[in-house]
């Protein structure tokens, strides 16, 4: 079936710190390996992986130096194809990260490039005449400071939407769009089962005299002209069977037709916008309510006209229990519900189907995020002290996310039998995999329930979506109808307790229930919920009203 991704449940793996199979305190492909039968008992469909190309690391394998080699902290390519051969052998499939935005400044491609103003190579990158004091434009990049670096030998300065280490590619050149098709091509042809593109909105620039207003990324965010490289890449994404996820900030919900429609350039997109955040610096929170109506607003604008990605957690944020919940089980139960059972594809970040939480950092010293370090010296320069700008810089960083997988709860976390490049969380001695595993009422097995009831039911890939108590600051609720069938979906995502008035319609009807984290909660006219409180019923609709309905 072509379109098996919309029926699939994929599970995110961070190599670095999922599983160290040789005790160099790093993670590997051998320790995938190892993980096979845990993920195919979680029931998850494909694995994404973030990248596993040779880098020199400056961004943890997101500064490629060979598009076609495999990083040898994580293995071997012969490593990569025995994972690969497993993994299918479960039914897995296997998602690569596709980042053709940029290349390492250590790729042999801009190592040429850098050499004269007449290298072949020159041209795949962006030059611009420039002086030491004078960059061609006042662009600012993603990770801090100007998105130009001035390069003394040949006089000029090269573009970077986020880093020196990561010059961006020039995509108006045929040629070096011609070579990435062909490495596309290569990866697809050993067996992959498709790709997760990599920052893609950004590989069109509008012109170098465009204006910063209001967003100081808008003229690298899916800029007029990026069409046709999509449909370019597109032509070659048709001939697999293959699933391809972008990630497209600065795509709107309504753009995200044209990207992930039928004949759209991507299967699905991540969205960049839920994470509204409120509170002070330093202890900043999702908006619950603002969080509610970007992740609606998405349902509604693709309902039967494009496909959603969803997802709560990944390698660049911190953990949702922290943010979002109160590091509860409950809370940890009640975000899965929330999300799990909208439209589209689901992804689970590793660790997030334990409920894993942020680790309190407590020096700069233990921060391998590049970004962070530079935000940490932006406010020491502002005039914080050392501690409140650890606590701000902290409060958000992505390793929040990449502090190693809790399997066990020894001090390792049955992560390595080396020293972990990333701080182990305390918190594995209570929290981790073996115990959820033998415990009924774990988050673990909450996942894996969840996992089952969306893959045994199409009302969940085929059913409509519609939102209910649309008012409601902190209650998530919705319908998912297919047919006569219907579900309806509750969760109170704050820590006060609500109750809320359903409609009378509803009401009227018999529900059954298909999962909840609080046994009290049934469907009634006044619902009383207390915090974290998340439930999914299921009814039949009587024929006659369905009918009505859909007059
Ligand atoms: C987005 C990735 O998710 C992030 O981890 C990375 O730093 C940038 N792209 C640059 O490739």
């Amino acid at each position: 079936m072509s379109d098996w991704w919309k029926n699939a449940i994929g599970y995110q793996i961070y190599p670095r710190s999922f599983k160290d199979s040789n005790g160099d305190g790093i993670g590997d492909i051998k320790g995938i390996i190892e993980k096979l039968p845990y993920l195919e008992w979680l029931g998850v469909d494909f694995i994404w992986l973030n990248p596993i190309y040779a880098s020199p690391n400056f961004d943890n394998g997101y500064d490629i130096s060979d598009f076609r080699a495999v990083q040898p902290e994580f293995g071997t390519m012969a490593d990569f194809k025995e994972l690969l051969k497993k993994a299918h052998e479960k039914n897995i499939r296997i998602i690569m990260d596709l980042v053709i935005n940029h290349t390492s400044n250590q790729h042999p491609w801009f190592i040429e490039a850098a050499k004269s103003k007449e290298s072949p190579y020159r041209d795949y990158y962006l030059w611009e005449n420039a002086t030491k004091e004078k960059m061609p434009n006042e662009w600012q990049s993603f990770f801090g400071g100007s998105t130009w670096t001035y390069h003394d030998l040949t006089e000029q300065a090269y573009f970077h939407v986020f880093a020196p280490e990561l010059p961006d590619l020039n995509w108006k050149n045929p040629q070096m769009r011609a070579e990435i098709k062909e490495m596309i091509q290569w990866w697809l042809d050993l067996g992959i089962d498709g790709f997760r593109l990599d920052a893609i909105s950004h590989i069109q620039k509008a012109p170098w005299d465009f204006p910063i207003s209001t967003n100081p990324w808008a003229p690298f965010m899916n800029v007029t002209g990026i069409e046709a490289y999509m449909t370019e890449l597109k032509e070659i994404f048709d001939r697999y069977p293959i699933m391809t996820v972008g990630e497209a900030s600065g795509v709107s919900s309504r753009e995200a037709v044209d990207w992930t429609s039928e004949d759209g350039f991507l299967n699905m997109i991540f969205e960049l916008e839920h994470n509204v955040r409120k509170g002070e610096l330093g202890s900043e929170r999702i908006d619950p309510l603002e969080m509610k109506k970007v992740l609606f607003r998405w349902q509604k604008d693709l309902d039967q006209k494009g496909w959603n990605a969803l997802y709560v957690e990944n390698h660049d944020n911190p953990r949702i229990v922290s943010i979002l919940g109160d590091e509860s089980e409950k809370s940890a139960k009640a975000i899965a519900t929330m999300y799990i059972l909208l439209k589209g594809t689901p992804f689970i970040y590793q660790g997030q189907e334990i409920g894993m939480t942020n680790y309190s950092f407590t020096s700069i010293n233990q921060i391998d995020a590049k970004d962070t370090h530079h935000y940490y010296q932006t406010l020491l320069d502002q005039g914080y002290s050392s501690k409140q700008a650890l606590k701000i810089a902290t409060d958000w960083t992505r390793d929040h996310a990449r502090t190693p997988m809790q399997w066990e709860s020894d001090s390792s976390a049955g992560f390595s039998t080396g020293k972990p490049w990333m701080p182990i969380n305390p918190n594995t001695k209570g929290l981790n995999v073996a115990r959820q595993k033998e415990s009924s009422a774990s988050v673990l097995r909450y996942y894996r329930q969840l996992i089952q009831l969306r893959k045994t039911n199409s009302v969940f890939v085929e059913g409509s979506f519609d939102e209910l108590l649309v008012d409601s600051p902190q209650v998530f609720a919705y319908l998912r109808t297919e047919k006569n069938r219907q579900v309806f979906v509750i969760v109170n995502m704050g820590a006060e307790e609500v109750t809320v008035k359903l409609p009378e319609t509803m009401i009227a009807q018999v529900w059954q229930i298909l999962i909840r984290n609080n046994e009290s909660l049934m469907v009634k006219e006044q619902m009383q919920l207390e915090p974290f409180d998340a439930a999914a019923f299921e009814t039949q609709l009587i024929e006659e009203k369905y009918k009505k309905e859909k007059q």
